[in-house]
């Protein structure tokens, strides 16, 4: 993200009554705009179902969370809003919805150049990409035009999930690249926009202190967590259907994005094109497991009824929307290899879950011991050496070493070197959807996956998905909602001689 202003551009927002739209999208292009990062000339249109006047859809997202907005300065803002209730995905209401969009970019100059947000469920991808392709608000495949590649282009952003195995994601890729150009395509995953994934970047190529340590030769494993303690949100019956689960939910996406940054190739630059090609050499890089090793490399779980800080949670087959038989997986763990020079033999453990005892998002590369132990006697209070990646909460990042504790004689202890956020920049990190809505207005698609990063995760985990189909698991739920997820997923640690991080 740099400080220019983007061009000027319409935004449509499929899906705008929707509950992305009143929680993260308008809020992110509101403090966008407080901050002068917002094209001079834009709108935005909402289109959704119910019928609203703008004033009323204005007033609905006001009313969602008036603590986002000052009072003067959403006035001037909403002005910018407006609101069309029409079904998106029948043919029939597209003829309204493309004379509004003319209308709107007159009125606000956006030169042509738009913005498409699918924030809809996958059932509605198609038709509406369909749709937009017919109604010729796309020219050249989205392309900006004209002979420096000025002139007006028009972009889709698609929010996940991008498929529910691998050939729904192929038939989305193909669906999507009928209408747009891959340089137009934004497949979006919040997490790529998290301040501390981000630094994940600035950590390893900016410094010099890291990389030389960051192979095979010094790490010895990585441990990328995002723990939740929420439950299902009322999101019952988008996570408990094809698309839902830990494994598909969170590990498919937003872990092995992670993980691809933290494993890439140092990149020839920090543009789109040269990070994406490192990124897509470490998915395919990516070793699919035999399905009969599935068993020993991944941990399946579904919460039982429990607490989480004080509250009590339900069983997750008691809850709203959810099959009482489900075979769900709120839970899951999975050991990864990438099979490069750089990663033969370091292993990659990613886990997730709901209704879990704490929310913590972390990334933490555990080095291996010295070649030789001088302090055998400390031992017990030896721990391996971790560089943490705090994502969130406490964004930072912190290393771990021992050192010698004050006094006589030679005691040793674990110390910490902590970067802290909020205390060195004194400010909280900025919304992940701001960031990418700026990068996707600017045409930087640096943060956004590419459709072969979005194949080959899927295939990467697709015998797992299929041995889960094929064998039910037999003891669900298999952890209590409040602790820390099924007890066999510590047992696959501990029978590599290693341990979860779950402080
Ligand atoms: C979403 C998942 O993509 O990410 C949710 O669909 C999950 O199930 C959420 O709760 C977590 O995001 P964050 O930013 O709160 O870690």
């Amino acid at each position: 993200m740099t400080n220019d202003r983007p061009d000027p551009c319409l935004i449509v927002i499929f899906g705008a009554s929707g509950d992305l739209t009143r929680r993260k999208l308008i809020p992110s292009l509101y403090h966008l705009w407080t901050q002068g990062q917002m094209p001079e000339d834009f709108a935005v249109l909402g289109v959704a179902r119910t019928p609203h006047t703008d004033e009323e859809y204005r007033q609905k997202i006001l009313e969602f969370d008036p603590s986002e907005y000052e009072d003067d300065l959403w006035a001037d803002f909403a002005r910018r809003i407006r609101y069309l209730g029409a079904d998106s995905t029948k043919s029939n209401d597209w003829p309204t919805i493309t004379k509004k969009c003319h209308e709107i970019a007159n009125e606000y100059r956006t030169r042509g150049n738009v913005l498409f947000y699918l924030s809809v469920g996958p059932q509605f991808f198609d038709p509406i990409i369909r749709s937009i392709g017919e109604s010729g608000l796309v020219t050249d495949g989205g392309r900006a035009r004209g002979p420096e590649g000025d002139g007006a282009w028009q972009r889709i952003v698609v929010e996940k999930p991008f498929g529910c195995e691998l050939s729904s994601a192929r038939q989305l890729n193909r669906a999507v690249g009928s209408v747009f150009e891959e340089e137009a395509v934004y497949r979006i995953d919040h997490y790529l926009g998290k301040e501390l994934v981000q630094n994940l970047l600035v950590a390893r190529f900016a410094n010099s202190i890291f990389e030389p340590l960051w192979n095979q030769r010094y790490i010895d494993h990585v441990q990328i967590s995002a723990t939740e303690a929420v439950g299902l949100e009322g999101r019952g019956g988008y996570y408990d259907g094809p698309a839902g689960g830990a494994m598909r939910d969170m590990v498919q996406s937003h872990l092995l994005q992670v993980l691809s940054i933290i494993a890439m190739e140092p990149p020839v630059s920090l543009g789109a094109d040269d990070v994406r090609v490192e990124k897509i050499k470490i998915f395919k890089a990516l070793r699919v497991p035999d399905l009969e090793d599935v068993p020993k490399i991944a941990v399946r779980g579904q919460y039982d009824a429990g607490s989480v800080g004080g509250v009590e949670v339900p069983r997750y087959r008691e809850e709203e929307g959810v099959d009482p038989q489900s075979q769900t997986d709120t839970y899951a763990a999975l050991r990864v290899h990438i099979d490069t020079w750089r990663w033969g033999g370091v292993p990659f453990y990613l886990r997730s879950g709901k209704a879990l005892q704490r929310k913590k998002t972390e990334i933490v590369v555990y080095f291996k011991p010295t070649p030789h132990c001088l302090f055998r006697e400390h031992a017990k209070n030896m721990r391996p050496n971790q560089i943490v990646f705090s994502v969130q909460p406490n964004e930072g990042i912190r290393l771990r070493f021992v050192g010698k504790v004050p006094g006589l004689g030679m005691d040793i202890k674990e110390v910490v070197m902590d970067f802290d956020y909020i205390e060195e920049w004194q400010s909280e990190p900025p919304e992940s959807y701001a960031t990418l809505l700026y990068d996707a207005m600017g045409g930087d698609q640096t943060l956004f996956k590419h459709r072969d990063e979005i194949e080959c995760s899927w295939m990467s985990v697709l015998p797992v998905l299929e041995y889960w189909d094929e064998n039910p698991a037999r003891k669900f739920p298999n952890y209590k909602a409040g602790t820390w997820g099924p007890s066999s997923a510590d047992t696959m640690m501990s029978q590599e001689g290693r341990y979860w991080r779950n402080v």
